[in-house]
């Protein structure tokens, strides 16, 4: 990892108030999860994400969709946070004077298991299923939950509580984030390709309203040249060696 930007990276977190950490499945490939777009491992390389994981595919076939995300579930299930999301909760622990705030993409839960404590699953989460008409009915997404099943209070579709291609995000939970990111000194953007909107506008946002814009991916992305600082190297070791710096830096 490219040790050149990281007492400058530290420096300006020592300054800062607000820190955002905006985070992609890059984040959770070391936990053993699959990004969806890295070369021959990616999902959307695998599967059409229009069958698996939209909602014109969940209307035409409830049951494809339910028993792709139930394998990605069983799979994040087996697995666990990894080094860069304990970097990541360690850093709030570090900084105890900052609003560190997690916006995360990923759908996985493993910030909130690492112990992060403000969180945004702006994309919803795999853990838990709601009804599709909103009538109020949510429940955790229970092992024997093998095959869609109609709501127990209206009767419409029940469906995971994520969002799926060709949805609105919420909107309570999207604000919320805008807000974080309007006013983050520093926006960290990891383990994301910036591909899908309205996420990928939240970096551009921040930096907009003054936050430094800090980019950590092995690989470049049409964001690496407007980012303030891109730092090529993989989420664990970029974040265990900003941890490091700073606890270096307080003794
Ligand atoms: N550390 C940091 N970044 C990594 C690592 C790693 N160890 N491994 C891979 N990456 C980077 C890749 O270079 C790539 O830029 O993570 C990024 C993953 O990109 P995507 O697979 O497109 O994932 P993401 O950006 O989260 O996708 C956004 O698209 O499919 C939808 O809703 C889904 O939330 C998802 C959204």
């Amino acid at each position: 990892m490219p040790t050149g930007k990281l007492k400058p990276i530290a420096s300006i977190l020592r300054q800062a108030k607000e820190i955002v950490v905006f985070s992609g499945a890059g984040l959770s490939a070391d936990s053993g999860i699959p990004t969806f777009r890295d070369g021959a491992t990616g999902l959307w390389n695998k599967v059409d994400p229009d069958e698996v994981a939209s909602i014109d595919g969940f209307q035409r076939n409830p049951r494809t969709v339910w028993h792709w995300l139930l394998q990605l579930k069983n799979l994040v299930d087996e697995r666990c946070p990894n080094a860069g999301h304990q970097a990541i909760a360690r850093l709030e622990q570090i900084r105890p004077g900052n609003q560190l705030t997690v916006i995360t993409q990923n759908i996985d839960g493993y910030h909130t298991r690492a112990g992060n404590e403000h969180v945004f699953e702006i994309h919803g989460t795999i853990h838990r299923v709601r009804c599709h008409r909103h009538c109020g009915f949510v429940a955790t997404w229970e092992q024997n939950a093998s095959e869609p099943f109609p709501c127990p209070h209206c009767g419409a579709p029940v469906r995971p509580d994520l969002v799926l291609f060709g949805e609105m995000l919420n909107e309570e939970v999207f604000a919320a984030a805008q807000v974080r990111s309007l006013t983050a000194d520093v926006f960290f953007c990891v383990g994301t390709s910036f591909t899908v909107q309205p996420a990928a506008l939240l970096p551009v946002w921040a930096q907009r309203a003054g936050a430094t814009v800090v980019e950590v991916n092995p690989h470049p992305t049409p964001f690496s040249d407007v980012a303030d600082y891109s730092v090529r190297s993989g989420a664990s070791q970029f974040f265990d060696a900003l941890c490091a710096e700073l606890e270096e830096s307080k003794r």
